[in-house]
């Protein structure tokens, strides 16, 4: 059942969501050559405590692992998909993108965004690979309307990225989200046929997050059993953001 939020309950995600945005931005600012994953991880948990919420990912059980998440960011390198796990010995050097993702619940309601950072000058396919991304997150948030349905936001990920020659992540999808951290709808990036295609109402939150290889979209995970990885080595990046469906559209609760 995908639950629809009441205007009031809006304002929370919405308040929510922007503390998120607020540590993304701060993370963006402190990510630099040198800089270790776990740097960020501590920066980020300060800024979430000191505001009254909690992390989100923190003590998190993914069914999939069959274990609690540790850590309040995901920071995934690289090849790297999500869920890397912040590490003081993962030192970011000129050329890496580094996914920084983070979600905190704040009065009972849930936000979630993630970013992909290129430390220093990358590969201009990289950089491609980082607008692609990018603007397939917005042109799938363009969809969230009243009357579209969950398939005209997964086919506006879908056919730009195919546009661009670019692999799209299928195991790994986005998620409705409010006072759970996933909710139903599943979100994936691409049109599934084997998925629900609710009708988009009011109300309705998805946490909406295009996760794209620069080569094919086949994954493995690592050793540590959480770091989701292209299984060709190719970089790979990830944007995420909260969209709320109103009767004005889109209402990107990540961002002001
Ligand atoms: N944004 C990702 C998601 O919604 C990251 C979650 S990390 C987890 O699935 F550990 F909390 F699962
Ligand atoms: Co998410």
């Amino acid at each position: 059942m995908v639950v629809r939020k009441t205007p009031s309950e809006l304002e929370k995600m919405r308040a929510a969501g922007m503390l998120v945005y607020e540590v993304l931005k701060a993370l963006e600012a402190v990510v630099v050559e040198g800089v270790t994953t776990m740097e960020l991880e501590v920066v980020a948990e300060k800024m979430i405590k000191d505001a009254g919420a909690r992390p989100a990912f923190k003590n998190y059980f993914v069914p999939a692992v069959g274990q609690r998440y540790k850590y309040v960011l995901c920071t995934s390198v690289n090849d790297e998909i999500v869920h890397g796990l912040p590490s003081d010995k993962r030192v970011l050097k000129v050329g890496d993108v580094v996914s920084i993702d983070t979600g905190a619940e704040l009065n009972g309601y849930f936000g979630d965004s993630a970013i992909t950072v290129p430390i220093g000058p990358v590969d201009p396919k990289i950089t491609r690979l980082l607008d692609v991304t990018r603007e397939s997150l917005e042109r799938a948030i363009e969809q969230v309307r009243p009357g579209n349905r969950l398939f005209d936001v997964c086919g506006a990920v879908e056919r730009h990225v195919r546009a661009s020659g670019f692999g799209i992540i299928k195991e790994y999808v986005g998620h409705g989200i409010g006072t759970q951290l996933h909710e139903e709808p599943q979100v994936p990036n691409y049109v599934d046929r084997n998925h629900e295609n609710p009708r988009l109402k009011e109300g309705m939150v998805l946490a909406i997050e295009p996760m794209i290889s620069a080569g094919k979209p086949d994954t493995k995970v690592a050793p540590d059993r959480w770091t989701a990885k292209t299984k060709d080595g190719s970089y790979s990046a990830h944007f995420e953001h909260c969209v709320a469906v109103t009767p004005d559209g889109p209402w990107v609760l990540t961002r002001p």
